[in-house]
C-alpha cells in the first residue's frame, strides 16, 4: 500500500471509530446524537432573560449538539404557569429540565414529576429547595449582597456620612435569592454603622419595579425626603422603581441606590448618577456552562464538579460563578469589554456629556 493509500485507510477508520462512538453517545440519551432540552425561564421583566440567558443558551447548546432541540418557555413571574410549561415540556419529551423557578418551594412538584419520568433538573440561577436537584448552575449569591452592602458603605463613607437609615428594597419572597442577597448584604450593613429601615424587611412581591415604586414611596412620605441616607436596592429592576420614587417626590440629587444585573438602563442611571453601583454576573459562562451540563445529561454523562449546596434535601452538585460591583470608574473595564453593550449603546445623546465626563468614549 502506498503512504498515501494507507494515510487514507487510516483517516477513514478513525472516522469510523470517531462516527460510532458519538452515535453511541447520543443513543444512550435519546435518538442519535439528538435531544431535547427544556429551558424554563421565570420572567421577562428583568432584560437578562431574553437579552442573554436564553440566546446564549441556546447558541452554546446548538453548537455543542446541533441536532438537539430546545423547548423554551417563559412563566411571567407566575409558578402555576411555570408548573405547567414544566409539565408541557415533559409531555413532548424533554430529556433534561433547566429550570430557574419563580417558586424555589413550589417548584419541588415539577421536579418529583421529571423524576418519575427519570428526567434530570437543573436549578439554574435559583435553588430550587427540597427536591431532589441534579445539578445549581448561579452565582455566590452571598457575595452579590455582600458587594452590593459594602459598596454603599464605602459610598457614605465618601460623602461624608457615618450613620443614618437605608431603605431596604428586596428581591421576591419566593426566591431563594432573595434570600442570600438579603443576608449577604446585612453581613456588610450591620456592622457599618448605619440601620436598615424597615423591620421586619421589605421582600418586593415578583420582583416587580412598580411594587418597589410604591413601596418607596410609602418610605418617603413615612420617613420624609431627608429622612434616609442611601437605598439598598436587590437588582436594577426594583432600584428604578426607587428611583422614579425618589424623582417624583423631588429628591435630588438621589441618595446613593445599589441594583444588580447591569441592565443597559441601569447603566445609563449609574452614567447619569442616578443609581450609585450595579453587580455584574457575567451571563454567558453561567449560560455556556448550563448548555455543557444539559447536552452532558443529554448524552448520559454526568459532569463533575467540586462543590456542593444543601437545598434542605440534598448536596446539589454546583457551579457557582464570582459577581463583580460595577460603578462609573468601572464601566469600560467590565460590561464594555466583555461586549455586553457598546459605548455607543450606553452613550445614547441623553448620556453623551456624562459619557465624556465618566471617560466612556
Ligand atoms: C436573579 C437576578 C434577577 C432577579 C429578578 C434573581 O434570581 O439572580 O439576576 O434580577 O432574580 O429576576
Amino acid at each position: 500500500m502506498s503512504s498515501r493509500r494507507l494515510a487514507v485507510a487510516v483517516t477513514t477508520a478513525l472516522l469510523l471509530v470517531v462516527g460510532a462512538a458519538a452515535c453511541e453517545s447520543g443513543d444512550s440519551g435519546g435518538s442519535g446524537g439528538s435531544g431535547k432540552i427544556a429551558l424554563l425561564l421565570p420572567e421577562s421583566q428583568t432584560t437578562r432573560y431574553e437579552q442573554h440567558d436564553r440566546p446564549l443558551f441556546e447558541a452554546k447548546v446548538k453548537q455543542l449538539c446541533p441536532d438537539c432541540e430546545i423547548i423554551y418557555s417563559n412563566a411571567q413571574q407566575d409558578q402555576s404557569r411555570q408548573q405547567q410549561q414544566a409539565e408541557a415540556a415533559l409531555n413532548n419529551g424533554a430529556q433534561v429540565l433547566v429550570l430557574d423557578p419563580v417558586d424555589g418551594a413550589a417548584a419541588a412538584t415539577i421536579v418529583s414529576l421529571a423524576k418519575s419520568k427519570n428526567v434530570p433538573v437543573i436549578s439554574y440561577d435559583r435553588l430550587i429547595q427540597n427536591a431532589p436537584v441534579d445539578y445549581y448552575i448561579s452565582f455566590d449569591n452571598e457575595r452579590v449582597g455582600q458587594l452590593q452592602g459594602e459598596t454603599l458603605v464605602n459610598r457614605l463613607k465618601e460623602l461624608g456620612k457615618t450613620s443614618g437609615d437605608i431603605v431596604m428594597i428586596n428581591g421576591s419572597p419566593t426566591d431563594n435569592n432573595a434570600k442570600l442577597f438579603n443576608k449577604g448584604a446585612h453581613s456588610a450593613l450591620d456592622t457599618s454603622g448605619f440601620k436598615t429601615v424597615p423591620t421586619p424587611d421589605f421582600f418586593t412581591p415578583e420582583w416587580k419595579p412598580e411594587n418597589a415604586q410604591k413601596f418607596m414611596e410609602g418610605q418617603i412620605a413615612q420617613l420624609g425626603k431627608d429622612g434616609f441616607v442611601g437605598v439598598y436596592a436587590a437588582n436594577d429592576g426594583t432600584a428604578g422603581g426607587a428611583i422614579s420614587a425618589m424623582r417624583a417626590a423631588g429628591i435630588t440629587p438621589v441618595p446613593p441606590t445599589t441594583g444588580q444585573d447591569a441592565e443597559l438602563a441601569a447603566i445609563q442611571r449609574i452614567v447619569g448618577g442616578d443609581q450609585y453601583m450595579t453587580v455584574y454576573k457575567a451571563f454567558k459562562p453561567e449560560a455556556e456552562q448550563a448548555a455543557e451540563v444539559a447536552v452532558a445529561l443529554v448524552r448520559g454523562e454526568k459532569p463533575s464538579t467540586d462543590r456542593t449546596v444543601n437545598n434542605g434535601a440534598v448536596d446539589v452538585p454546583s457551579f457557582l460563578l464570582e459577581p463583580q460591583a460595577v460603578t462609573k470608574d468601572n464601566i469600560k473595564q467590565t460590561v464594555v469589554a466583555d461586549n455586553l453593550y457598546t459605548v455607543e449603546q450606553i452613550c445614547t445623546s441623553t448620556y453623551s456629556a456624562a459619557c465624556q465626563a465618566a471617560g466612556l468614549t
